[in-house]
């Protein structure tokens, strides 16, 4: 079974950190080299995109400590990175609500975005300030300002649907792919926590109780081979 998207809910750093006596920040600073192996692992298997939830609109409730470390950290992984990328012809694109970050973060993404933009292996999402509830109003006004309703208005009903749906999809930050085939999330819990709604419409979903830290290829092999004998029927028979 093709598998074009994969998706990962990156969860359990700081329960990985608590569980051996550590601050929080140390299980972030493991979790960053997961992130390095499994990203790597995807580009070796020819999977075309990889989306990974680093941070999401939500995160900013934390204490502000604990932001402020992570926010180092992706400065670091930004700044560290571009070698591992370009040797291994990863593409680097960061979704969500990239003004919502620091200048100097941004500023940082732009640089590794342009360095990366011509690799043709791997596409790797790193969902930075990500909230599916905020791309999706995004793409919303961004349709709103390009008179896409006002279009919509003039078709028969099932055509104008068909419209803004299309027209939605083009407007998400993953639009190039649109849709996940394979979604995994570590650490336990059971819940999407706003993570790419719209594109998960029909995504097989995997939840393992190992934490982000202690994830590796060894458990992707296995739950790659189980999403390749799941029989994925869109609705049909
Ligand atoms: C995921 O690990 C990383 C981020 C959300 C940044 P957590 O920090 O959520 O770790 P737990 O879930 O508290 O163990
Ligand atoms: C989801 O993890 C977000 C990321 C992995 C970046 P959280 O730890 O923030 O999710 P909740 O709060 O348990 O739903
Ligand atoms: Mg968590």
């Amino acid at each position: 079974m093709i598998l074009q998207h994969l998706a990962i809910i990156m969860d359990g750093n700081g329960r990985w950190a608590s569980a051996k006596g550590k601050n929080r920040t140390f299980g972030h600073r493991q979790g960053a080299k997961v992130v390095r192996e499994i990203t790597q692992y995807c580009a070796g298997q020819h999977i075309k995109y990889l989306t990974l939830y680093a941070f999401s609109t939500e995160n900013w409730l934390r204490p502000k400590q604990e932001v402020e470390f992570l926010m180092k950290l992706l400065e670091h992984y930004l700044q560290s990175e571009l070698e591992v990328y370009q040797r291994n012809n990863i593409r680097f694109v960061v979704i969500g609500d990239i003004e919502g970050l620091s200048k100097k973060l941004q500023k940082l993404i732009r640089a590794m975005q342009d360095a990366t933009a011509h690799n043709t292996g791997l596409t790797q999402f790193l969902a930075l300030n990500y909230g599916a509830k905020n791309e999706i109003a995004r793409s919303v006004l961004s349709l709103y300002d390009r008179g896409v309703f006002e279009q919509a208005k003039s078709l028969k009903r099932e055509q104008s649907i068909d419209y803004v749906i299309k027209n939605i999809e083009n407007t998400l930050d993953t639009r190039e792919v649109s849709a996940v085939d394979l979604l995994i999330r570590t650490g336990g819990e059971m819940r999407l926590s706003n993570f790419l709604l719209w594109q998960c419409a029909y995504a097989e979903l995997f939840f393992t109780p190992t934490l982000w830290p202690d994830f590796g290829t060894k458990e992707l092999e296995g739950i790659l081979q189980r999403f390749a004998q799941r029989n994925r029927r869109f609705g049909g028979l």
